[in-house]
């Protein structure tokens, strides 16, 4: 039932305050990851790993992709990650004492159980399933579980699922980063920062309006760029999959650096460039390649830290999102592109909740 809603993809996306509340539920206290959070017996599991081998499709992998840079940075601990159709499909080296991590909404897509069932015979240390459904194929087939509280989701376009995933993964990163010299005190601070997040996602969806009026701005283009650095990259690879599986529009991320190497060459007027711009560290680069998208007439729509200090002006919208803990800003920054593929969607008349030729669930090749 779509309630007040028109559809699917909207209710799901203004569900996210209170699924991600119910998916730290009974995982952390006030300061720190529960023993227990991940099931009896997972710390004997992870006190001994070495490397983690992630595996996803889609949204899931974009979900991975952030997870590494919290991984490497908080654990220590290497980290790759692939696409499962590719993983499947190669020859693969499996490390010593690797975790082997799916990430799945449905816990059915084929590639991801074909890419989990082949890995179990090269052997690893364990396998730990990320999963919205339980009792799913890749919940049984998986040693460890973390089940992400999404609720069924109905919209083609994966929304919540993406959130809460990426939840379980901070949760999963602080319990692994404990064997591995995490301070208590680092630990106490994002664990903070994982209770502010319904309020902050709240204040996202407050965007709303004005990011449905900024919507217009693409309606009759046929191409955009997303960027990001860092760990806000992959959150610009899912802004971008958002807009093209809804709107049709053709929608790239890039990593902010990498303008220079090619894709600077396409931006003109009928170029509108998206970019999410939290990061403290990367800030200031990330603001001189916007200075070279203004440039060349591209429209910037940036949504930045409100002390990023970057004004409204002609042909750059502004959008603040302020006070955002850079470790959880993947989470909050990703609310704004889902509404901005939402209502540009809207704009264009798509089927938002069924786009043309997609399926929910990939359950065969
Ligand atoms: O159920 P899964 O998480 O394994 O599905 C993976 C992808 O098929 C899925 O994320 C797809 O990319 C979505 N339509 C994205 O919105």
């Amino acid at each position: 039932d779509k309630g007040e809603f028109r559809h699917y993809m909207l209710k799901e996306i203004y569900e996210q305050p209170k699924v991600i509340k119910a998916t730290m539920e009974g995982r952390i206290t006030d300061r720190r990851v529960l023993e227990q959070a991940l099931g009896t017996g997972a710390n004997e599991l992870l006190a001994d790993v070495r490397h983690v081998q992630i595996i996803a499709c889609g949204t899931s992998y974009h979900a991975g992709m952030v997870a590494r840079y919290w991984i490497e940075e908080l654990a220590g601990i290497a980290c790759s990650v692939e696409v499962a159709s590719e993983y499947r499909y190669r020859k693969h080296v499996i490390q010593p004492d690797t975790l082997f991590l799916c990430i799945s909404q449905s816990g059915e897509t084929a590639d991801t159980l074909a890419a989990l069932r082949q890995a179990k015979q090269a052997g690893f240390r364990a396998a730990l399933a990320i999963c919205n459904v339980p009792g799913s194929s890749l919940v049984r087939e998986s040693d460890l579980v973390i089940m992400t509280h999404a609720g069924p989701e109905i919209g083609v376009a994966s929304t919540k699922a993406f959130t809460t995933q990426l939840v379980s993964l901070l949760i999963f990163t602080l319990a692994l980063a404990r064997h591995n010299g995490l301070s208590e005190e680092r630990e106490a601070d994002i664990v903070t920062a994982l209770h502010q997040l319904p309020g902050q996602i709240d204040d996202a969806l407050a965007l709303d309006g004005k990011i449905a009026e900024l919507s217009r701005a693409f309606i009759d283009k046929n191409h955009s760029l997303f960027l990001g650095r860092g760990a806000m990259y992959p959150v610009a690879m899912e802004g971008a999959l958002k807009l093209k599986e809804i709107s049709y529009i053709h929608a790239e991320a890039y990593p902010a650096g990498e303008l220079k190497h090619g894709p600077l060459a396409l931006v003109d007027s009928e170029m509108p460039v998206v970019t999410v711009a939290p990061n403290n560290e990367l800030l200031e680069k990330l603001k001189s390649n916007l200075e070279e998208v203004r440039a060349r007439g591209g429209e910037l729509f940036v949504f930045a830290d409100g002390d990023a200090e970057l004004k409204e002006q002609p042909g750059i919208h502004v959008m603040q999102i302020p006070g955002v803990h850079s470790i959880t800003a993947p989470i909050v920054y990703t609310l704004p592109l889902q509404l901005l593929s939402y209502h540009v969607a809207v704009l264009k008349g798509t089927d938002v909740d069924q786009p043309r030729n997609l399926a929910k669930s990939v359950t065969v090749e």
